[in-house]
């Protein structure tokens, strides 16, 4: 039969609502924290790409998950995808939910409550009943606030069957539209997510007209098989985020379970509205502004995803590319990796190529884009589609800074002592420092700190190589720490100390963004 869905209407047969919790579980690991323009850009991508629902933070949280999740819930105040913001069983929290996604067209209310014994008993010190009672309340205030209430049983995995049944009739006599049924352990095998969801849609009166959903973490490398099993016991809607980031070892990567359903279409009958195309796109700019890169060799996203190393497969697949290959790299965003644009390029190839590359820039940023592509073009022999999409990466993030690198000189060598001058433009005053250091980055640093004093802690300084060769790119990320504060900041260019010159004051501008912010302690587990 099929079900009438508050957000949704009538769910077409065979159709899967993909909920992306990359803002919201992704997030909350540790490194992956995001500001709220990342966050802003981050809703944009995954609406491009056609997520269904954006859960879009943890609303009680801090000021600053309220904030973020009240901005999405106002960037998709007329139409996209459903905003969710995640609550616990309580009063403050649902509320906070309920206000900061008001605003969007189609807000929803997410409401967790642990239903296995250990959890209940060490954690919420509550018995069954009192968790009974517990939905009800919960499930009822949010119901008055909106008609899209999800409520998820967490660690239901390990939950005994029969109580989770009954929790889940409850919840849904109280209201609830969506069910979530969590390994949020990662401890469940594909079969055990198969009698979960069929003992629940077969057993529980109501389930009929819910959608049932499924959030898989990947702590024994399962995520994505247990998500397929629970589809095919009848879930419609799977929780998962951009490269499978999320607590732990991550959530179900949206990306491997779309392009598993779209290519396995024969085995499981069911489809995403995602734009497949954009997958890579978006995996590049979640790398981007978090600073970390999947691994080589990660299904769908990972450099390695397509390449074909030995004699045998290079040989097939220059006969015909499906004796290796299940799906097309172009399914995906992958482009031939060919030289695409030299430093003869002109402004409307580079506008174009952007264009192909998904990229919809404002004129002030395809003019700072295009200089910078110029300052590479001229540097290095070929110029690849990897190589466009970090410059405009970088350059999109510095929209609005305050702080900006504007010269930097560095003198190195054997037997003498690095040396570095930089120039800042700080509220558009011109600040200059001189330093030297152990090496040229400590000494670019040091110069940073000279022009504008602060006192910080440098956590992380890491280089990834945006493409191969001695030209290549280099990305950099710097995290930096004060008062207990974590910032990572981000830069790209074909000259390492440059890189991380401007991976610095990335940092540094986000720093002086959450300056402003007094937040109080956060408590991030539901
Ligand atoms: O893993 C989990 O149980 C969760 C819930 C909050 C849905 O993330
Ligand atoms: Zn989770």
């Amino acid at each position: 039969m099929a079900i009438n869905h508050p957000s949704f209407g009538t769910l077409a047969d065979g159709r899967i609502i993909i909920f992306d919790t990359t803002l919201r579980d992704g997030e909350q690991s540790p490194g992956f924290s995001m500001n709220l323009e990342e966050k802003l850009r981050m809703a944009e991508a995954l609406h491009e790409l056609g997520a269904d629902v954006l859960e879009a933070g943890f609303a009680i949280a801090s000021p600053g998950d309220f904030d973020s999740v009240q901005s999405i819930a106002k960037r998709f105040a007329k139409d996209g995808p459903v905003v969710a913001s995640l609550s616990r069983a309580n009063t403050a929290d649902i509320m906070a939910s309920a206000e900061a996604t008001k605003l969007a067209a189609r807000p929803r209310i997410h409401i967790v409550l642990a239903t296995s014994d250990l959890h209940m008993r060490v954690k919420l010190r509550m018995t069954r009943e009192e968790v009974l009672e517990r939905i009800t309340q919960s499930v009822t205030l949010a119901r008055n606030h909106a008609a899209d209430v999800e409520w998820s049983a967490e660690d239901g995995s390990r939950s005994d069957l029969e109580f989770l049944c009954r929790c889940v009739e409850t919840a849904i006599k109280a209201g609830a539209t969506t069910i979530n049924i969590p390994d949020t352990v990662g401890y469940s095998l594909p079969a055990d997510m198969g009698l979960i969801f069929s003992t629940l849609m077969n057993k529980v009166p109501g389930a009929e007209k819910v959608i049932f959903s499924t959030h898989n973490h990947n702590d024994l490398g399962l995520a994505v098989a247990n998500t397929l099993a629970a589809i095919q016991a009848g879930a419609r809607q799977v929780e998962c985020t951009i490269n499978g980031i999320g607590e732990r070892a991550g959530n179900a990567s949206l990306e491997e379970v779309a392009m598993a359903l779209r290519t396995r279409q024969d085995a499981l009958g069911v489809a995403t509205g995602v734009t497949s195309q954009r997958i890579l796109k978006t995996s590049k700019l979640l790398a981007t502004i978090t600073g970390f890169d999947v691994q080589p060799n990660k299904a769908i996203v990972g450099r390695n995803a397509f390449a074909h190393e030995s004699g045998i497969h290079q040989d097939g697949v220059l006969k015909d590319a499906s004796t290796y290959e299940i799906m097309t790299p172009e399914s995906v965003g992958w482009t031939t990796n060919s030289i695409i644009l030299g430093k003869h390029s002109g402004r409307a190839a580079f506008r174009d190529r952007l264009k192909t590359l998904g990229y919809e820039v404002g004129d002030n940023q395809l003019n700072d884009a295009f200089r910078r592509f110029k300052e590479v073009a001229d540097r290095k022999k070929v110029v690849y589609d990897e190589d466009i999409a970090a410059l405009v990466d970088d350059e999109v993030g510095r929209a609005n800074e305050r702080i900006r690198l504007t010269g930097l000189n560095v003198s190195t060598g054997m037997g003498t002592k690095p040396m570095a001058t930089v120039a800042l433009e700080i509220d558009g005053d011109r600040a200059d420092g001189m330093a030297t250091g152990d090496g040229g980055v400590d000494a670019t640093f040091a110069a940073i700190r000279q022009a504008f004093p602060h006192e910080v802690t440098l956590k992380l300084y890491a280089v990834q190589a945006v493409t191969s060769g001695t030209d290549a790119q280099a990305r950099v990320t710097v995290r930096l720490e004060e008062d207990g504060k974590l910032v990572d900041g981000q830069g790209a260019d074909t000259d390492t100390i440059v890189a991380s010159a401007r991976a610095y004051v990335h940092a540094l501008n986000k720093l002086l963004v959450k300056r402003q912010r007094t937040e109080p302690p956060v408590v991030l587990r539901a």
